[in-house]
């Protein structure tokens, strides 16, 4: 079903088109939220962007398309305000009708265009190596772009860039020839994997020759000598699979894992058509894209003086593949932000190939535990199993205290929801641009902007549908909604205006802008039912106030599936 802006923005075309039978500049017409109630619902500043079209003042201009506006039962009024405003303000009765159709019917998100499929690159780690903390952010920012845009009705590929062709291969190849033990490998392959990598790290730093012996086994594995490429096999294989049995807990999931390695061979072919367009020269040797000044990118070097291929190559193999195989809409990338002038140079130089399409660099700020930043280097990263174990058990003790008498099963079952919503929630509904600071407390707290709070509100209408059942109040589901009191008014206008906010979500890549939205509806919820005796309303009352709890019930579950989160029924 249409969205309700769109709706009313059709109303406001045809009364324009009946003024100025061949007006053309549609893109000025575009409403946005009132900034506040006392001017509507919507506003728009049509008139004054467009006045000349008319030849008459701004004010003039929205008293005649006021005076146009053809009859309908959609729009309840039309005001001018203040150089030329247009203030709409929405009949009650549409409210209330499209909030209850919304319960039976998806939004149609047809106004824009879909056309075609959209690749978003998230997650993709560089394996061998444990994946710790460190690599949530994408992976979680990611997973929740790609269900907006499904949403919506584009065609999303979902791909895994692992990083699987890196210098990591030639060190676990080293340590394992010099320091496997091979029946704790036998055993439990991925901790012996990690006990080697840390091994090598540790040798290393006594003799640093190690390293070059890396390299060249690295080498030997990327010119297929077919004892490394057993090994690489081998590690690929044990390392991926703990990957995906993280992925499968944060029910994240990919459709490609077109990794590193397997741009391998399509790199030769970039390079000569780089060479052979003049975009790439030779210089010192390598070969480099220089860029004009005016574009302020540093040179990028695409093959290095031995011949080795870097990450820009491999970026630039991966836009070449996509355009053949693809019918690209939007090509996305998600990575933290000191990967941004890599992917200005990617952008650049396909451009200047003529692969186009829409590139999107989405980026993200640090995550720090507690105030602790977390790095590799300083050895302080936190193993993702650990956390996951750290967020059931801190839910856990939540939702015993809270609700000690239901079965240890469920108990468990909510603590993994609550932990794992608790640890998504806390990025997605921060701006993604800043760096965020983790804490369980916040994390966990049943007030405030957090994910134990909105699921705390779908189960809490899930309750109240509940104790109908049990006290005999039958649930008609074919009931209209009637708007009897200000909050329920508002609680409508917040739920037709969640697929306008998923939308800016998804022009921005802003997850935060699904999750304010939420908890301005929990909050809006939580007051409505602090002051209305839902149970206890009568006859056509009631039955609107069920339906009108079950549909925020309902928005609450859709909006935090957007962001990757679960809801359960009782908490
Ligand atoms: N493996 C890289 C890293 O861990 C991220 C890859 C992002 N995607 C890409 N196409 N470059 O930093």
């Amino acid at each position: 079903m249409k969205l309700v802006i769109v709706r009313v923005t059709e109303l406001l075309k045809e009364a324009v088109e009946k003024i100025v039978p061949d007006f053309k500049e549609w893109d000025k017409l575009f409403l946005q939220p009132a900034s506040s109630e006392k001017f509507g619902h919507y506003q728009t500043n049509f008139a004054m962007m467009a006045s000349k079209s008319f030849g008459k003042a701004p004010r003039a201009v929205a008293e005649s398309i006021i005076a146009a506006l053809p009859d309908n039962d959609e729009i309840e009024k039309l005001e001018v305000a203040g150089p030329g405003f247009i203030n709409v303000y929405v009949n009650s009765r549409f409210l209330a009708r499209s909030v209850k159709d919304s319960l039976t019917e998806k939004w149609d998100f047809s106004h824009i265009n879909t056309a075609g499929d959209v690749v978003i690159d998230y997650s993709s780690p560089n394996i061998a190596k444990p994946m710790h903390a460190g690599h949530l952010r994408t992976t979680i920012i990611g997973d929740s772009v790609k269900r907006i845009m499904k949403y919506m009705g584009y065609n999303v590929i979902a791909d895994n860039h692992l990083g699987d062709w890196g210098t990591q291969f030639g060190k676990l190849i080293v340590a394992y020839r010099n320091w496997l033990d091979k029946d704790n490998f036998e055993a439990n392959p991925i901790n012996e994997l990690e006990r080697i990598y840390i091994k090598f790290g540790e040798e290393a730093e006594i003799l640093p020759e190690l390293e070059d012996m890396a390299r060249s086994e690295l080498k030997k594995v990327q010119d297929g000598d077919p004892g490394n490429m057993a090994l690489w096999k081998q590690f690929v294989e044990i390392t991926l699979n703990e990957c995906k049995r993280i992925y499968k807990y944060l029910d994240i999931d990919f459709d490609t894992y077109y990794g590193e390695s397997f741009y391998h061979d399509m790199m030769p072919g970039v390079i000569r058509e780089l060479e052979e367009k003049k975009i790439a020269v030779e210089s010192e040797g390598a070969l480099v894209v220089f860029f004009d000044e005016s574009e302020n990118l540093h040179p990028c070097i695409i093959r290095k003086k031995d011949g080795a291929y870097l990450y820009s190559t491999s970026d630039l193999a991966t836009v070449k593949f996509k355009a053949e195989k693809y019918n690209v809409n939007k090509a996305i990338y998600v990575t933290d932000d000191r990967q941004e002038a890599h992917f200005k140079q990617v952008f650049r130089i396909a451009q200047m190939v003529g692969w186009n399409m829409e590139f999107v660099h989405i980026t993200f700020g640090i995550m720090s535990f507690n105030g602790i930043i977390l790095s590799t280097r300083a050895g302080n990263t936190i193993k993702l199993d650990e956390l996951f174990a750290e967020a059931e058990k801190r839910a856990y003790a939540v939702v015993n205290e809270k609700n000690p008498d239901l079965p240890e099963d469920e108990k468990q079952q909510i603590a993994k929801c609550i932990g794992i919503g608790a640890l998504k929630y806390s990025d997605l509904s921060q701006n993604r641009s800043s760096n965020i600071d983790f804490s369980w407390e916040k994390a966990l707290s049943f007030e405030g902007n957090t994910a134990p709070y909105l699921q705390y509100s779908y189960a809490r209408v899930k309750s109240i549908l509940r104790k109908a059942s049990e006290t005999g109040v039958f649930y008609d589901k074919t009931a209209k909604i009637i708007l009897e009191t200000e909050i329920e008014k508002q609680i409508a206008v917040s739920m037709i205006r969640f697929p306008e906010c998923v939308e800016k979500a998804a022009e921005f890549y802003k997850p935060n802008l699904i999750a304010d939205h939420l908890f301005d509806l929990a909050q809006k919820f939580s007051s409505f039912y602090n002051s209305t005796p839902i149970l206890k309303s009568e006859a056509e009352l009631l039955q609107s106030r069920l339906n009108l709890a079950d549909a925020v019930a309902r928005t609450m579950k859709t909006g935090l599936d957007l962001l990757g989160i679960e809801v359960v029924e009782r908490m």
